[in-house]
């Protein structure tokens, strides 16, 4: 099977994540749930996962690292922290339903920064436009989950930190293979997949909180902590993780974060993007076949979207199913990225590259696309 449907989850691990999950299954218990060896190996492991994520992005206390079960939960929790019913909030053309889906619940006024596709100065004289004083709240994906394009996240932060209005950033498709510097960004919240960019299983992703930020919980239980009390307790990470922790699953983050150190994600996204600039080059070839590639190397990371004009996207899914070729068709979670690049009725086909991937298997994609549209 060539898997090409990374950015949903990456299938292919490194051999140190599966190991660290079994293992995590056979020697650790419930991390701050006792002293015993395994509850102890359990709380190393959390500590240590929370210490690597705070390195790779760069927060200065590895207690505002938080487990989610993945980027929709993070998100939640940052945007219901920061936004109250009926406020008005912008965020991007390129948002993923786990952003606009919350802020649609909470009755906001959802002002869209829109920009045609892969132009990254549209988008900032867009977002420099809606962010106004009456916005509570700016929200922004790093890189479109449908197209890949790279938004200009320094610039977005940057006129964020000046006006004085907090910023959420969706890292979902970014983490792992371009550079989010916390500190330097000054978000208020990062929300990220541990499955995807960061290699490690499903049931995981985390949340990054700005120094002294005000959160809510969606969630109140157990944490192990000021147990008599029957209220939160309002530190961090402990007021956020209310139940046992998927221990397995932070066990194999940590070395899925240990292992995009250790690659480098300089050297992660040059590889996804001569994969995705590859596959824009031999697809773009194909009579009837539309690619959405930028021009700009900046602008696209390690995802491709393309169409036929003689089959629906759907059907080129299924057939590439068929023929061993893994890849995500249709709408994808994203109707404001359709929207701006006009894909919204037909939707697209994506290939979405990770680490894994090889040459060979985009020569291979390129030759059963044009059996299919010839
Ligand atoms: N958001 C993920 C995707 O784009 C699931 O496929």
């Amino acid at each position: 099977m060539i898997y090409l449907d990374s950015a949903a989850t990456t299938l292919q691990k490194p051999p140190s994540v599966r190991r660290a999950v079994v293992s995590a299954m056979e020697r650790m218990a419930s991390p701050g749930r006792g002293g015993h060896r395994p509850a102890m190996l359990a709380a190393d492991t959390a500590f240590a996962c929370r210490e690597a994520a705070a390195e790779l992005f760069h927060l200065p206390d590895p207690e505002n690292v938080i487990f989610t079960l993945n980027a929709t939960h993070a998100l939640n929790i940052a945007i219901k922290s920061l936004v109250k019913p009926g406020d008005t909030v912008v965020v991007s053309g390129y948002e993923h339903n786990a952003v606009t889906r919350p802020l649609s619940a909470l009755g906001c006024r959802i002002k869209v920064a829109r920009a045609p596709l892969f132009d990254r100065e549209g988008i900032l004289a867009a977002f420099d436009q809606e962010i106004t004083e009456e916005v509570s709240c700016v929200i922004s994906t790093h890189v479109s989950n449908v197209f890949g394009f790279i938004l200009p996240l320094e610039e977005i932060a940057g006129l964020c930190r000046e006006r004085r209005i907090p910023f959420i950033l969706d890292a979902s498709q970014s983490a792992g293979a371009l550079n989010v510097h916390m500190d330097e960004l000054g978000c208020a919240f990062i929300g990220m997949p541990g499955h995807k960019g960061l290699y490690g299983p499903q049931g995981t992703g985390l949340l990054l909180c700005g120094e002294g930020q005000t959160t809510v919980t969606l969630l109140e239980g157990g944490t192990g902590s000021l147990s008599a009390r029957q209220e939160m307790p309002d530190f961090l990470p402990d007021r956020l993780e209310a139940g046992t922790h998927n221990v397995p699953g932070i066990a194999g983050l940590l070395e899925g974060l240990r292992f995009v150190k250790r690659r480098g994600e300089e050297n992660i996204l040059r590889w996804e993007r001569e994969l995705t600039r590859m596959a824009a080059r031999y697809l773009a070839r194909i009579p009837g076949v539309t690619v959405y590639a930028a021009e700009a190397l900046e602008a696209q990371g390690g995802v491709l979207s393309f169409s036929l004009e003689n089959l629906d996207c759907e059907e080129v899914g299924e057939r590439l199913g068929q023929r061993g070729i893994a890849v995500r068709a249709g709408l994808h979670c994203a109707p404001y990225a359709h929207e701006s690049a006009g894909t919204e009725v037909r939707g697209t086909v994506r290939a979405s590259f990770s680490d894994f991937n090889t040459s060979g298997e985009v020569k291979l994609l390129a030759q059963e696309v044009s059996r299919l549209a010839g």
